[in-house]
C-alpha cells in the first residue's frame, strides 16, 4: 500500500486530506457522518481575539457550480474556542489545525501566545485573506503585511504555521513568497473568490454585505492555476483548497504541486467525503506505482514549447 503520510516542514500528517476552516465548524456538529481518524486534519472555523456577530443575513446564496458566503468571521473569540471547542477538538483521532484571524500584529500576537499553551495542536493556520471583513483582515493583499504578520505570530508561537492566502490580487506568488520568507511552514492556496448575487427583480443585492466570496466547484480552474503558480516558483509546501469534490479533483491538485489538500465546500452536502477520499487515495497511488504521495506531488508535464 502507499505511504499516505506526508511532511510539510515542521506539519506531519497521516495523509493529504484535511477538511477546511468555516465548513465543517468545531467538528462536533459533524461527528455523526464521519470517522475523524481517517482524515489527514481538521480545521476548525477561524477565531479572532474577540468575539464577533459577524455580517447581517443573508450570509449565504448558491451559485451554479458553487456558493457565496458572506459570513464575517462569526465566532465567539478565542478564549471561548479555548474554554468550550479544543478539549473536544484535541481528544479527537486526528490532527487539529486552528485557524486564527486579527485586526494587526498584535492581535495575531496575542492570539499566538495563547495558543503557544496548547502543544497538542498540529499547528496553526492564519486567515489573513477572509474577503468578508472590512478593515484590515486581508493581510494577504500586500506582501508587506503578509510578512510582517506571519512573522510576528511565528515569533510568538513555536506551532507550525500555514498561512491562507487569496486569489483576489494580481500577484499571488510575491504574497506566498513573503509568507516564506516570514518563516510560514506552508501556505494554503485559495481562499474564496470575491463575488456578488443580484436579484434584478428587486434592483438589490441577495447577500446583506452585498458581495461576498465563492467556493465550491466553479473555482477550481482558479485554484489549480494558482497552486501549480505557486508551487512551481516558491520554495514552500502548497496545500491546494478549492472546488474539490472526487478523487480526480484530489489528484489533479497534487499533480499540479499541492502537498495537500483540503475539502471545502462539499463537507456540507457531504460531510463524510474527505474520509471518504482519503480512504480511496492509496488505491488509486498503487494503481499509479506512487510508493508515496510525493511521488505524485507537482508530476505535471508541460507542453514543449
Ligand atoms: C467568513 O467568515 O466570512 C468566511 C471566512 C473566510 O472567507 O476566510
Amino acid at each position: 500500500m502507499a505511504n499516505l503520510n506526508v511532511t510539510l516542514n515542521r506539519l506531519s500528517l497521516q495523509n493529504p486530506i484535511l477538511v477546511a476552516s468555516g465548513t465543517f465548524g468545531y467538528a462536533r456538529e459533524t461527528a455523526a457522518f464521519i470517522d475523524f481518524s481517517k482524515l489527514g486534519g481538521i480545521i476548525p472555523k477561524t477565531v479572532t481575539p474577540q468575539p464577533r456577530a459577524g455580517n447581517p443575513p443573508p450570509r449565504t446564496i448558491e451559485t451554479s457550480c458553487g456558493m457565496l458566503n458572506s459570513i464575517g468571521l462569526d465566532n465567539d473569540g478565542i478564549d471561548y474556542f479555548i474554554e468550550k471547542h479544543l478539549d473536544y477538538l484535541l481528544s479527537l483521532d486526528c490532527p487539529i489545525i486552528a485557524n486564527v484571524a486579527g485586526h494587526n500584529a498584535e492581535e495575531f500576537k496575542q492570539l499566538a501566545e495563547k495558543l503557544n499553551a496548547f502543544p497538542q495542536l498540529a499547528a496553526v493556520e492564519l486567515n489573513i485573506s477572509c474577503p468578508n471583513v472590512s478593515g484590515g483582515v486581508d493581510f494577504a493583499t500586500n506582501p508587506e503585511l503578509t510578512q510582517q504578520v506571519v512573522s510576528t505570530f511565528r515569533n510568538a508561537c513555536d506551532l507550525p504555521v500555514i498561512a491562507k492566502l487569496t486569489p483576489n490580487v494580481t500577484n499571488v506568488v510575491e504574497i506566498a513568497q513573503a509568507a516564506a520568507d516570514a518563516g510560514a511552514d506552508a501556505v494554503t492556496l485559495i481562499n474564496t473568490l470575491l463575488g456578488m448575487a443580484i436579484d434584478w427583480k428587486k434592483r438589490k443585492p441577495i447577500l446583506g454585505n452585498v458581495v461576498g466570496g465563492l467556493s465550491g466547484p466553479a473555482i477550481k480552474p482558479v485554484a489549480l492555476r494558482i497552486v501549480w503558480q505557486v508551487a512551481s516558483t516558491v520554495d514552500i509546501p502548497v496545500i491546494g483548497v478549492g472546488g474539490i469534490q472526487s478523487l480526480d479533483d484530489v489528484l489533479e491538485f497534487l499533480v499540479a504541486g499541492a502537498s495537500a489538500v483540503q475539502i471545502g465546500t462539499a463537507s456540507f452536502y457531504n460531510p463524510g467525503l474527505a474520509a471518504r477520499l482519503a480512504d480511496e487515495l492509496s488505491t488509486v497511488l498503487d494503481e499509479q506505482n506512487c510508493e508515496s504521495v510525493s511521488d505524485i506531488v507537482g508530476t505535471l508535464v508541460l507542453p514543449e514549447k
